[in-house]
C-alpha cells in the first residue's frame, strides 16, 4: 500500500502512528535506514538522530546534519540486551544487572568496543555507549531494521535536546530524510551515561536513572565523575566539555538554599533586566510563579516534583527561543533524584551565569 506522506524541505514525516499502524510505519522508516539515510526517532528521553551504527559513512553524515564536534562519540540503540555481546568486547555480570533492571530505560553503558564498532562511531575511543530505549516507536524501529542505529539527540549541537517531532524538525529539517512522530517524551532528560568498566562504576553524565538507583542494584557506590573545564585534564566523556543546552538568550541561573532568597533574587533581577527595556523569560516552579508577575513566565512544574520539571525544561527553553526573550532567568533547584540531572543541563545552559545567594 502506498501512503502519501507530508515532507518540510524534503524530511519526510511518519507521523499519526497508532498501535495498529506501529509496525507498517516503522518498516518503512527502517528501510531508509539499511539504505544509509538518516531518521530521527522518539525515545523515553528525548528524541534521537537514528542511523545504521556500524557504517562510517552514515555516521559521518549524523555528525554533519548535527554540526557536532567528530570526536564527540555516539550511543548505539539496541532493542535487546543480548546485543550487548555484539557491540562490547567483554560485558562485565554488572552490566548484565544493571541490563536486567533498568533496560529498557535511559541508562546508557560504556564498555569495552569490539574491532567492528567503528572509531567514527565512538569518536576515535575503545569504548562504546549503548542503550536500549523504552519507547514502542523506538524498539519496533530498531528491531525492523535489525542494525545498531546510532543516536544522538535530535538537534543542531549545541542547542537544547528534541521531546517532541515539531523540535527535530526545528533543527534538521532538510538535513535527515525522515522523523517519527511518536509524541512528546516522557523523561525528557537524556539517559545517564555509566561508564562500567574497570570493575569501578561512575556516571559520566547525571540522567533518568539515579545514581541512588544504580547503588541499590550495584550494592555499591556509584560515584559521578567531577571534571573543571579549566583543570586542563581530559574529560571522562567527551560530551562533558562541549557547549549545550543553549537557548538563544543568555540565561541566568539562580541558586539558593533559602526560599526567600531565591524569590527576592528571581524578582530582581527581572526587574533589573525590564528596566534596562529587555524582554525577560522567567524559568520557574509554580510554586514561584504564584508570587511573580509578568507575560513571559513559563512554569516547568512542581518544586515537589523534579521528574516533572526535567521533563519540560527543553521545551521551556525552545519555547523562549520562539517567544524572541531577550534574557532568562531560570530558578534552581535541589540536586535530589534527577534534580541532579535537571540541575546538570541548566548549569550547562547558563555556563558562567550562575548566581548563588544565601
Ligand atoms: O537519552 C539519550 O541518551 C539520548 C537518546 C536519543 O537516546 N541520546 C543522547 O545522545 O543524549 P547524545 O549524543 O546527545 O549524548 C551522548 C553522550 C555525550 O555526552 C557523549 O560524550 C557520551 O554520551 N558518550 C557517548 N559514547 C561515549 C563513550 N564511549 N565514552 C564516554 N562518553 C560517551
Ligand atoms: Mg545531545
Amino acid at each position: 500500500m502506498h501512503v502519501l506522506r507530508e515532507t518540510i524541505k524534503g524530511t519526510l514525516i511518519f507521523d499519526g502512528i497508532t498501535p495498529a499502524t506501529l509496525s507498517r510505519e516503522a518498516a518503512a522508516a527502517a528501510q531508509i535506514l539499511r539504505q544509509g539515510g538518516l531518521v530521527a526517532f522518539p525515545t523515553e528521553t528525548v528524541y534521537g538522530l537514528g542511523g545504521n551504527a556500524l557504517q562510517p559513512q552514515v555516521v559521518a553524515k549524523i555528525f554533519r546534519a548535527k554540526g557536532r564536534p567528530m570526536d564527540n562519540p555516539l550511543i548505539v540503540h539496541i532493542h535487546e540486551a543480548s546485543q550487548m555481546s555484539d557491540l562490547a568486547a567483554e560485558v562485565p555480570a554488572e552490566a548484565w544487572l544493571l541490563a536486567k533492571h533498568f533496560w529498557p530505560g535511559p541508562l546508557t553503558l560504556v564498555l569495552q568496543k569490539q574491532d567492528h564498532v567503528p572509531r567514527e562511531t565512538t569518536g576515535g575511543l575503545d569504548s562504546v555507549a549503548i542503550r536500549l530505549p523504552a519507547h514502542p516507536t523506538a524498539l519496533a524501529l530498531l528491531r525492523a531494521a535489525a542494525i545498531p542505529l546510532a543516536g544522538p539527540s535530535a538537534n543542531l549541537s549545541g542547542r537544547p535536546s528534541p521531546t517532541t517531532a515539531a523540535h527535530v524538525l526545528q533543527d534538521l529539517a532538510g538535513r535527515i530524510e525522515g522523523v517519527l512522530d511518536g509524541g512528546p517524551s516522557k523523561v525528557g532528560v537524556e539517559s545517564t551515561v555509566l561508564d562500567i568498566r574497570g570493575g569501578s562504576p561512575r556516571i559520566l553524565r547525571p540522567g533518568g536513572i539515579t545514581a541512588q538507583q544504580i547503588s541499590t542494584v550495584l550494592q555499591r557506590d556509584c560515584p559521578v565523575a567531577s571534571w573543571v573545564q579549566t583543570s586542563g585534564e581530559a574529560p571522562p566523556s567527551p560530551g562533558l566539555k562541549y557547549l549545550h543546552y543553549a537557548p538563544q538568550a543568555p540565561l541566568y541561573l539562580v541558586k539558593s538554599h533559602n526560599a526567600d532568597q531565591l524569590l527576592a533574587k528571581l524578582r530582581q533581577l527581572q526587574q533589573d533586566w525590564q528596566q534596562q527595556g529587555k524582554r525577560v523569560g522567567m524559568l520557574v516552579s509554580q510554586e514561584s510563579a504564584a508570587q511573580l508577575q509578568g507575560d513571559d513566565i513559563i512554569v516547568l512544574g512542581s518544586r515537589q516534583q523534579p521528574a516533572d520539571l526535567a521533563s519540560h525544561l527543553f521545551a521551556a527553553l525552545r519555547e523562549f527561543d520562539q517567544r524572541q526573550v531577550e534574557v532568562i532567568v531560570a530558578e534552581g533547584y535541589g540536586a535530589a533524584g534527577v534534580g541532579l540531572a535537571l540541575m546538570n543541563r541548566l548549569e550547562k545552559a547558563a555556563g558562567p551565569r550562575v548566581i548563588e545567594v544565601g
